[in-house]
């Protein structure tokens, strides 16, 4: 049998929630891959084979996705040490650096994921890369509404030897042209494109973060501790 894309993401899934154990503090992803995960959280606890767990969500959408199944839940403010956080990613590199926020909700995610004792990603085999950022999509950076063009023009510019090219991301075109997409956070999302590879990923982290008017990158670097992998031939468990 050949498996479905979103077969595999729940297996991918699956497979992580193995990682929980009642009493945690778990972190909740984004994505069509991680809703399996936060799913399969609401079965076992409904049949009582968790319990005491809080949730704290990385999005709106796995706010109310986490509300609607009955997983209770909290926030960094309350409690700021988190257990375990499973997410799905858009890039995943030899070095579990990832690439997340092609969804849009990379900020959240970033504050959960990175004050975490375990971070495991779930993907099916599509998003393995060697480079992050050479699939030809998206790179997303979080930036403030006010001047955008003027960030996304010094994004660019920071990546001109990799042939970036910079776009808000929109939701589709009107008369006066894209609308655009805004985050959980009120913020925009332009997207980067580059044609070579950008080189050290810590610099161009560094790099964007600098620019005033980012928010925060998509870029997630040495955060992973675990990276399952679903594929058609099995699932692959990658440890940091
Ligand atoms: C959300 O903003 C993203 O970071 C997602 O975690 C990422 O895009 C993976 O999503 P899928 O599991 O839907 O591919």
């Amino acid at each position: 049998v050949i498996l479905t894309q979103d077969e595999l993401k729940k297996i991918a899934a699956y497979k992580a929630v193995e990682y929980v154990e009642s009493n945690m503090v778990l972190g909740l992803g984004t994505g069509s891959t991680a809703k399996h995960a936060v799913a399969r959280i609401a079965e076992l606890l409904n049949q009582g084979k968790l319990h005491n767990i809080i949730g704290i969500p990385t999005s709106k959408i796995t706010y109310d996705q986490a509300v609607s199944l009955g997983i209770p839940l909290s926030d960094l403010d309350s409690h700021p040490i988190v257990d375990l956080a499973i997410d799905g990613a858009d890039e995943v590199d030899p070095f579990l650096n990832l690439v997340k926020g092609r969804g849009g909700s990379l900020l959240r995610e970033k504050m959960v994921e990175s004050s975490c004792r375990k971070f495991v990603v779930i993907v099916d085999e599509s998003k393995m890369v060697k480079h992050l950022g050479g699939s030809g999509l998206a790179m997303p950076v979080e930036v403030v509404p006010f001047c955008w063009k003027f960030t996304a023009m010094r994004l660019k510019a920071l990546f001109e030897d990799s042939g970036c090219v910079a776009k808000l991301r929109t939701l589709g075109e009107n008369e006066s042209g894209g609308v655009p997409y805004v985050t959980d956070n009120g913020n925009y999302i332009v997207d980067l494109y580059f044609k070579k590879d950008i080189g050290d990923l810590k610099v161009a982290s560094d790099e964007i973060l600098r620019l005033a008017g980012v928010v925060e990158h998509g870029m997630f670097i040495d955060m992973a501790t675990t990276v399952i992998v679903a594929g058609e031939l099995g699932v692959t468990v990658k440890d940091k």
